[in-house]
């Protein structure tokens, strides 16, 4: 199974279109720094049939900048586009939309992520003058898997935390989870958790059994958001565990002594800067930061 991460960034990128925050401003000198929003493409023992964790609003030039991910020769569409979600997020499901073009969208997810899509944002209602939209259950840890070009599927549900469109829905579990896959011809594991919104003893077993974790990086920090003026809540307060700090997620991770990667930076986290001092505080066996294009094989 080979992993590749198309993006790296939380909602807005880096840099985000209406922000000269330090991470931004960064990123608008260095090209180096720019992240796109986090998506995750896994290709398994099928040839060419590439799956997507999360359809960001970058969707398009994250798949053309990717010659295996583009029509072959020969082609002259993509037939099939498969893509399993982490949450109903829009930085994760605005892409769903860019894709209107496809002849054949796949999409798998939990029942409340389908339901916010299909009722909230009328995902079927709109594209279906478009393309054909296959929908698939993702099976909540313990109820089976799912195959998705030959790689088995299943989510570790992680919080009820909804999308901020879609408040007004009831919690349960199954709104934000991480996707685990697994390749059955290698028995290569991976877990994908971009929103980490507490610690859980079942979120702690799930890193130490994969071979690879990525896992939410979106702030240093808890007062992080508060600090630099991009939200009145701390970061465990928006849903995303800080790295650093007493409830911080780089020592946990560290203990489980699985190889994980923070991905879901936001543009306000001093890791978007590669020369920022934080990173010397990070690294084997604490989890390292993702790049944008990195491969794993497992
Ligand atoms: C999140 O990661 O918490 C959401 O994407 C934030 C948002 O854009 O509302
Ligand atoms: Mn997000
Ligand atoms: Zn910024």
């Amino acid at each position: 199974m080979l992993l590749r991460t198309l993006g790296t960034a939380a909602g807005g990128g880096v840099p985000q279109w209406n922000c000269a925050c330090p991470g931004c401003t960064g990123a608008r000198a260095h090209p180096g720094w720019r992240r796109r929003h986090d998506c995750l493409a896994v290709l398994g023992a099928a040839p060419g049939s590439w799956v997507l964790v999360n359809a960001t609003p970058d969707i398009a030039d994250q798949l053309q900048d990717q010659d295996e991910l583009r029509p072959g020769a020969g082609e002259d569409r993509t037939p099939i586009v498969r893509i399993v979600l982490t949450d109903a997020e829009l930085d994760h499901t605005l892409g769903l939309f860019r894709l209107r073009e496809a002849r054949h969208l796949e999409i798998t997810a939990t029942a409340p992520v389908r339901r916010a899509l299909t009722e909230r944002l009328r995902l079927d209602e709109v594209l279906g003058p478009y393309t054909t939209l296959t929908w698939r259950e993702l099976p909540l840890a313990g109820e089976g898997t799912v195959d998705l070009a030959g790689i088995e599927v299943d989510a570790l549900p992680l919080s009820a935390k909804r999308p901020r469109y879609a408040a007004g829905e009831p919690p349960e579990a199954g709104w934000s989870v991480a996707v685990r896959l697994r390749d059955p011809a290698t028995g290569g594991t991976a877990l994908y958790a971009p929103a980490l919104a507490e610690w859980s003893e079942s979120f702690e077993n799930a890193v130490t059994g994969v071979d690879c974790a990525f896992v939410d990086g979106t702030f240093w920090d808890d007062e992080e958001p508060r600090s630099t003026g991009i939200s009145t809540r701390t970061a465990t307060g928006m849903g995303h565990l800080p790295v650093s700090g007493p409830d911080g997620t780089a020592d946990r991770l560290a203990k489980t002594g699985t190889r994980c990667f923070y991905t879901h930076l936001n543009n306000t986290n001093p890791l978007v800067d590669p020369a920022a001092p934080q990173h010397a505080l990070l690294g084997a066996p604490a989890p390292a930061v993702a790049q944008e294009g990195m491969e794993v094989s497992l």
